[in-house]
């Protein structure tokens, strides 16, 4: 089987790097170049982790640090969830590489235009660099077989009533993107909320043994504190379910939908609407993914971990 190509874009983030673990992990996928954005942490912050992880995971890839602000907001991070480094818990290696001297969206244009097929973007992060991506290039459309993302929600946001994390650190970003023309799976807080991994999950790749096994755990343990004390009864993994969908689509229900980014509004900026009923008369623009297979998420984790024992 051919492999999928795909650009890993994330501001780590304790699910974004459990995202990249599965991704380094997954022979189905080819990673060819990493970009860091502002979210979780400043761009500085996320790009070191960027790095750090790489190092860990023996992701050999060119990677670019992103766009240092949202395009028109002020930058937002969540040092509640993830701590004040972006990605605190466990101990590190130093990175192996330095970023390359070009910006996300210039690094992802070069990768994207010199692919011999079309690549898929995995953002896990807010949408800056992909939305200047595509502004500045428009051309790469043509060659970008789809964009899997987490972000955005259907039922209910997490950090205001209407919106996710995501799509409210950059509605217009977001807006430019799912505007784009480009496929998107948006894995969004109706599926994500889903994508729970529970304290037996934790102790099961902590059973795995090796340093990656022991880091990942470590990456739970402190990513569920901040979710328990909010009343989750394990720890949401959003970002590894962009990249989950792309393994496995079985384990997903979805539906194709036309989804609008709200990027004005007294209550609901970084909203994203959809449509079900076709009142826009507007043809889909996402597949939004509604439900998984918990079970089967978490052993596909598990097995994800497991493969760094093995080499
Ligand atoms: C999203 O927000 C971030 O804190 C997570 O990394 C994830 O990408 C969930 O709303
Ligand atoms: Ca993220």
């Amino acid at each position: 089987m051919p492999k999928i190509p795909i650009l890993l874009d994330g501001d780590p983030g304790h699910d974004d790097a459990i995202a990249w673990t599965l991704a380094a992990a997954s022979p189905e996928l080819d990673i060819r170049c990493v970009t860091s954005s502002s979210g979780n942490q400043s761009i500085e912050k996320t790009t070191y982790n960027a790095l750090r992880i790489m190092a860990l995971l023996n992701i050999r890839a060119p990677m670019a640090k992103g766009c240092p602000r949202p395009l028109l907001s002020p930058v937002m991070t969540a040092p509640s969830v993830h701590g004040k480094s972006g990605l605190d818990g466990p101990a590190l290696p130093e990175p192996a590489q330095a970023p390359v001297d070009l910006s996300a969206p210039e690094l992802m244009a070069r990768t994207i235009l010199t692919s011999p097929e079309p690549v898929t973007l995995v953002p896990t992060g807010p949408l800056t660099n992909v939305a200047a991506l595509l502004l500045a290039h428009p051309e790469v459309k043509a060659r970008i077989a789809r964009i899997s993302l987490m972000g955005g929600c259907i039922a209910h946001g997490n950090w205001t009533p209407a919106a996710e994390f995501n799509i409210l650190v950059d509605p217009e970003a977001a807006d430019v993107v799912f505007r784009s023309g480009v496929p998107i799976t948006m894995a969004g807080l109706d599926v994500t909320e889903q994508a729970l991994l529970y304290p037996a999950d934790f102790a099961r790749i902590r059973a795995v043994g090796g340093p990656v096994a022991s880091v990942v755990a470590d990456w739970l343990e402190f990513f569920y504190q901040f979710h328990r004390s909010m009343g989750y009864p394990g720890a949401p993994i959003h970002d590894a379910v962009a990249v989950a969908w792309l393994l496995r689509p079985e384990l997903f229900t979805g539906r194709d939908l036309y989804v609008a980014v709200e990027t004005a509004g007294r209550y609901g900026r970084g909203a994203t609407i959809p449509d079900p009923h076709g009142v826009w008369d507007k043809a889909p623009n996402a597949h939004v993914l509604t439900g998984l297979d918990r079970a089967a998420f978490a052993d596909l984790l598990v097995e994800a971990v497991a493969r760094y024992k093995e080499a």
